[in-house]
């Protein structure tokens, strides 16, 4: 008692003396006793340099300060909180608030400033909020914010960037929320957002976003509010959403017309999803979201007829409010649609349907003849909708044997599937320079002649899923050299279609899963054909062989071969693919993993799958330490490499090997004990435990404290070389640190990107 009564005194003491030692600036107002400075509206253009060395907090606001030059404040290094507002700061020199190393909170807003620097925050290593929105910001050098580990909140709203480039926010441990709404973003790069391991809300809202970011976003993995409202998007396709934790959906405001039903299947958490105010007409009932509390269609053309009424059965079983009212028909206008009974949801049958499509037919032919006048009318091919208001054009299994003719010509969705061409000749669609996604889905085409595609400039997405294409014209695709995703799965292509591809600059995605195709070469097969895609789909085909080379791409981030008939590895195949994230390699017959068989990708590799190959043997230097998903089940694996250095592991699947459960097996059992993850693994052998959980066993408990990791056995005639040493001792296990880990070492040594050229606005953005 007496001690720390003691110290009170002292303190107490202590704090007095200060208070009137205590200096104040000539031109500011102190508050001696909270060590607060304020010098607001002064017109100073410079720090005052008569700062006491002991000040907290100092306000600077509506100032004249213009530069902030290196060590500005470095006579008063306690400082906790700055405040700087409309002070007509142009430039944050490097350095500029570099021994302010106690700061919490700092506020640049209003100010002038366009460039961040590489180091214009370093020292700042406390900080928790920074203010900078209302700037002129259009540029983030690499590692701007890399000193700023403790940050929670970063405000960049109401600025100028027009692209976030990889890595842009490296060194953000801690943030919580981020802030860029009120930009003019139209791209964000794949890694944009990389690193931000604690991020939970994310603002994007009011920026020039045409397509849901689907790349960038789905590495957000505890992101759990997004906000996109105010964005140019006009169609949100399947899987756009894949972001696990999200809880709340903002994409209001924005100009979507269709939204797929998949979209979110990859949003399992949403409970609240705003679509109000948007071209919505119909909506079908989504896929994924399992907790969805509240749909929000306020502001939409909801069009209650018998196309609305199973999302409103849908939304009506799960207890999800319908927010919105019907736009038509009549006599259901401006009713609320939680209101409206399923069973007035209602559509005329169908012959009654083509009657009146006939009449409306008539009418047109009518209009156009001479004697009247024609009304002004949109204009739609026969036996296909037309809705101008959403830019969207179907005729859908309505049994064309030709592509109709004399679409609107703001037509940007045109969806023709299920129909029967045959045939595609060249010129097939005539003004249709706006569409932006074609479907020719289920068409039963077989060929396509050159230029068939001609005049499509601005074709994005091309679907060819499911027809009876066995090669491709190499000039098929001329015409369409802005398409960035094409789907050629479900036909029976005997080739990789490279010559055809050589005219897409810009495809990134590409799915050929389901052809018949057998083998992959030449070497730099997709570097010459494609250089920068980033997925590729190759499931179920029947390759046997890759040529040494033929899949280096340095964009290649996806890569599918499940379901073929390899043998091995296709290491050589990928000596260059350093940027290589995935790689599914299930139900082919590869038995071996030696401790090179994926090393051309080992640094960048996060997901592997290898189930159903015949697996018998795993080197443990053959998984990369930043490897977070390993997929090895139904094979024949008898024993296991230590997982325990796979430190960033958030996926494991092991089951139906028959696993060797003796003290070999010891650190396997250690490791499941000690991570959070679900692992299933059964023991095969010694007979008297097979069939049982290796976590349920007892035959462990007999092995020596430290019982080693077992040898990997080196096949001597499989010219697989010796396995690098391994610790040891079973004390290397560690408990699993949940954070996935920093990818520095992958775009480390990647130049830093730089902004893109302004205009014309990149359509590159992934979706
Ligand atoms: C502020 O200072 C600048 C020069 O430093 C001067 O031109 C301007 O008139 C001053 N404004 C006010 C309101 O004092
Ligand atoms: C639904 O959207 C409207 C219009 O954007 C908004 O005013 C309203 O607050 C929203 N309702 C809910 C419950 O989110
Ligand atoms: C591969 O495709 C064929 C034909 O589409 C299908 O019958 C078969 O089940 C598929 N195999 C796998 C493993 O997906
Ligand atoms: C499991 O993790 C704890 C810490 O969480 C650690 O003390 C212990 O040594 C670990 N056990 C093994 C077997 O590694």
């Amino acid at each position: 008692m007496r001690v720390s009564l003691t110290a009170v005194v002292l303190l107490t003491s202590a704090l007095s003396l200060s208070a009137e030692a205590f200096k104040c600036p000539r031109v500011c107002s102190c508050d001696r006793a909270k060590l607060t400075v304020t010098c607001m509206g002064k017109n100073l253009t410079e720090v005052p340099p008569s700062l006491d060395e002991i000040s907290l907090k100092l306000d600077l606001r509506n100032n004249n300060l213009q530069v902030l030059s290196r060590g500005a404040f470095s006579h008063a290094p306690y400082l906790t909180h700055l405040h700087l507002q409309r002070s007509n700061i142009i430039t944050v020199k490097e350095g500029a608030f570099r021994t302010l190393g106690r700061m919490v909170s700092l506020n640049l807003a209003y100010n002038k400033i366009d460039i961040l620097y590489q180091e214009s925050f370093d020292g700042l290593s406390s900080l928790k909020e920074l203010n900078l929105d209302h700037n002129r910001i259009e540029e983030i050098q690499p590692g701007a914010f890399s000193q700023l580990g403790f940050l929670n909140t970063l405000d960049l709203t109401h600025n100028q960037l027009v692209y976030i480039p990889n890595m842009a926010f490296q060194g953000l441990n801690n943030i919580k929320w981020l802030r860029l709404s009120h930009n003019a973003l139209n791209n964000l790069a794949p890694e944009a957002f990389a690193g931000l391991f604690t991020l939970n809300r994310l603002s994007l809202d009011h920026n020039e976003l045409q397509f849901f970011p689907t790349q960038t976003m789905t590495r957000l993995r505890e992101v759990t509010r997004l906000d996109l409202s105010y964005n140019p998007m006009t169609y949100l396709g399947e899987e756009s959403v894949s972001m696990a934790k999200l809880t709340h959906l903002y994409l209001d405001h924005m100009s979507l017309q269709d939204l797929s039903d998949q979209a979110l299947s990859g949003a399992p958490h949403l409970t609240h999803l705003d679509l109000s105010h948007n071209q919505l007409r119909y909506l079908e009932p989504l896929k994924g979201p399992k907790e969805l509390g509240s749909l929000n269609l306020t502001g939409n053309p909801s069009y209650c007829n018998c196309y609305l009424r199973p999302l409103r059965v849908w939304a009506g079983l799960r207890g999800a409010k319908l927010l919105g009212v019907c736009a038509g028909p009549p006599h259901l206008s401006d009713e609320p649609l939680q209101a409206v009974d399923p069973q007035d949801l209602r559509c005329r049958s169908r012959g009654e349907t083509l009657q009146d499509e006939l009449e409306r037919e008539e009418a047109r032919t009518r209009d156009a003849s001479p004697t009247e006048k024609p009304k002004p009318r949109a204009k739609c091919p026969g036996l296909c909708d037309c809705d101008t208001e959403a830019q969207h054009a179907t005729c859908e299994g309505r049994g064309h044997t030709k592509v109709p003719r004399g679409f609107p010509v703001k037509t940007q969705l045109l969806d023709l599937r299920r129909n029967h061409f045959h045939f595609l000749p060249v010129n097939s669609f005539p003004g249709t320079g706006q569409v932006l996604s074609l479907h020719l889905e289920l068409c039963r085409i077989h060929e396509i002649e050159a230029g068939a595609f001609r005049g499509m400039k601005k074709l994005y997405y091309l679907y060819l899923s499911d027809n009876d294409l066995t090669s491709l014209d190499p000039g098929a695709f001329t015409g369409a050299p802005e398409l960035t995703y094409l789907h050629l799965e479900g036909n029976r292509l005997l080739q990789f279609p490279g010559p055809a591809l050589k005219l897409l600059p810009g495809l990134s995605v590409l799915h050929l899963e389901r052809n018949a195709i057998s083998k992959l070469d030449p070497a730099g097969l997709l570097s010459s054909v494609t250089p920068l895609l980033r997925e590729l789909y190759l499931t179920n085909n029947t390759i046997t062989s890759i040529a040494k080379a033929a899949l280096d791409s340095a964009h290649l981030g996806i890569l599918h071969l499940d379901s073929n008939q390899l043998t091995e590895m296709p290491t050589s195949a990928l000596s260059k693919a350093d940027n290589l994230e995935e790689l599914k390699l299930s139900h082919n017959s590869i038995r071996w993993l030696g401790p090179d068989s994926v090393q051309p990708v080992s640094q960048s590799l996060r997901k592997l799958y290898l189930d159903q190959t015949g697996l018998e043997k795993i080197s443990g230097a053959a998984l990369g330490p930043g490897l977070r998903t390993l997929s090895v089940r139904g094979n024949q694996l008898k024993e296991l490499p230590d997982l325990s250095l796979l430190t960033g592991l958030e996926e494991v699947d092991l089951q139906e090997n028959p696993l060797l459960c003796d003290c070999s097996l010891l650190h396997l059992r250690r490791w499941m004990e000690n991570v959070s993850l679900e692992v299933v693994a059964t023991c095969g052998n010694p007979p008297e435990v097979k069939g049982q959980k290796v976590k349920e066993v007892s035959v462990f408990k007999s092995c020596p404290e430290n019982g080693s990791p077992p040898e990997v056995k080196v096949v001597v005639d499989s010219g697989l070389s010796k396995p690098k040493p391994r610790l040891s001792k079973v004390s290397a296990v560690k408990a699993r640190p949940a954070k996935p880990r920093n990818k520095q070492t992958k775009t480390g040594k990647k130049k830093p990107q730089r902004r893109p050229p302004k205009t014309p606005k990149s359509k590159k953005t992934l979706i």
